[in-house]
């Protein structure tokens, strides 16, 4: 017989049906044996009678956690037993097979509940387990269905998926890279991407006007419960846009994903409020407004009007955000003579839930002496100019079309539509708040035959 989902049981009455899956409980009432089997689809009450002597002998045996195929009768409970908080509360499975497949220790923490009582030390080392947790396993669902959304909208819009190389070049986006040695080139290291920024500007140039990607990114920062290490971005470009188009692409997405997937949840204001900066470090203090009147709306606002530079802890220039963006347009003849640099403003647009930065992005500099510009004004020297972004340079002398585009934190996004306040509760597999991953023991120490191979010594740690 094949098995099918405990979902589907509901169907079946007065059949014979074969379930599996993990135990969540057992319990005996005089003689008779009545267990919890929870599958992916749902949770079934199994009961076994001594009259059916092998399989209540097996039945005896079985533990909470242990996997398990079951087979029987689906049949109506009796009305006493009725439980209408789950979906199959008004049946149950009389077995007479039972097979075990596989037993378990005693876990170690319970999947009951929420699971916020428990250490992060122990979630984490067990995060397979923790993830049986309903809480968690609805988290991932969903997670899916965002991305699902955003991805068939965009691609009903023209929009195409790009892929983007993981082992690339460090360049300066704000974060410490991650850092990757080569071993063909040994001295040399590749970066991970602290986002996908350069390539689609390139996929810009190369004529993708609407590029996008559910992309990995990597920084070397410190976590926190809104920032991992690694993290996940809706990153998206498009050519002959300017602010206003990226805008009205992506508001209108942001409210279509709530309508669609969380109706019952309230955005608070539409069209999405547009703050200056300037308007919200004075109103706000802050430049990510929590704009709520009641706790439960969703309330999304722009934030426009950012300076394009502030003055690093060694009084040097640096960019607010993104050193590839343009200028509003009023400021271009300031960037080309590099005057009044702390008046410029940037075309960033960032956008904010609830208090969080939840996306930001920009129009960029397609041309090239206004790049140029940008990182003299930083500093730069003519060769490190040429070294470190020669490529773009060199590409954007080849006709590049004018484009702007915006990510959005999906982690983010995802944990303030689901309620929660770590964005760890929405990754399958977070890193710890030191960055560990105590499953897998990473980062770990490698072997010297791989050190020699990479040509890298270890300076052992003073003790
Ligand atoms: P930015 O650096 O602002 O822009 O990143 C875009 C969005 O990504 C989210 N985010 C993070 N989420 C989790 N953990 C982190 N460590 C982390 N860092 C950032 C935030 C943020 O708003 N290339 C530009 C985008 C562009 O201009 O198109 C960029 O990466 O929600």
């Amino acid at each position: 017989m094949k098995r099918i989902w405990i979902k589907d049981t509901i169907k079946k009455k007065s059949e014979k049906v074969k379930v599996s899956g993990w135990i969540s409980s057992v319990r005996s009432h005089g003689k008779i044996i009545f267990a919890d089997l929870r599958d992916f689809s749902g949770s079934l009450q199994l009961v076994f009678v001594p009259s059916d002597k092998e399989t209540y002998e097996k039945a005896k045996r079985i533990r909470s956690e242990w996997v398990v195929e079951v087979g029987g009768k689906i049949s109506e409970r009796p009305e006493n037993m009725f439980n209408d908080k789950i979906e199959t509360g008004r049946i149950e499975l009389s077995a007479d097979n039972l097979n075990i497949l596989s037993e378990a220790e005693n876990i170690p923490f319970s999947i009951e509940g929420l699971g916020f009582d428990i250490s992060e030390e122990k979630r984490m080392k067990y995060r397979y387990i923790d993830l049986r947790r309903e809480r968690l396993k609805k988290n991932l669902i969903e997670r899916q269905k965002i991305i699902q959304f955003i991805r068939s909208y965009l691609q009903e819009r023209s929009f195409v998926e790009v892929e983007t190389p993981i082992i690339t070049k460090s360049t300066p986006e704000g974060a410490r890279d991650f850092v990757i040695p080569s071993r063909i080139q040994k001295g040399k290291f590749y970066a991970l991407p602290q986002s996908p920024q350069q390539y689609k500007q390139l996929l810009q140039v190369a004529g993708i006007e609407r590029y996008f990607q559910i992309a990995r990114c990597f920084r070397d920062e410190d976590p926190r419960a809104d920032r991992q290490a690694e993290f996940t971005q809706l990153d998206l470009e498009m050519s002959f846009v300017e602010q206003e188009d990226v805008i009205s692409l992506i508001e209108p997405l942001l409210i279509e994903l709530v309508k669609n997937l969380y109706p019952e949840k309230n955005i608070q204001e539409v069209p999405f409020p547009r703050i200056s900066y300037q308007e919200a470090m004075e109103k706000y203090k802050t430049d990510r407004p929590d704009l709520r009147k009641s706790p439960e709306n969703l309330a999304f606002c722009w934030v426009l009007d950012f300076p394009f530079f502030e003055k690093d802890e060694n009084k040097k220039w640096t960019f607010t955000h993104n050193p590839f963006s343009a200028p509003k347009p009023e400021f271009m003849e300031d960037l080309l003579g590099k005057r009044n640099i702390e008046k410029i403003l940037t075309t960033q647009y960032d956008v904010v839930l609830n208090g969080y930065e939840i996306g930001g992005g920009s129009i960029r500099n397609h041309k090239p002496e206004a790049l140029k510009a940008v990182f003299e004004i930083m500093g730069y020297k003519e060769s490190e100019i040429k070294d470190k972004f020669g490529h773009m340079l060199e590409a954007f002398a080849y006709g590049a079309p004018p484009h702007g585009g915006i990510a959005w934190g999906m982690d983010r996004l995802i944990a303030l539509l689901m309620g929660e306040q770590n964005i760890r509760e929405v990754i399958a597999f977070p890193k710890t708040g030191d960055s560990r991953d105590l499953m897998m023991g990473s980062p770990d120490e490698i072997s010297p035959k791989q050190l020699k191979e990479l040509g890298i010594k270890v300076e052992k740690k003073k003790k």
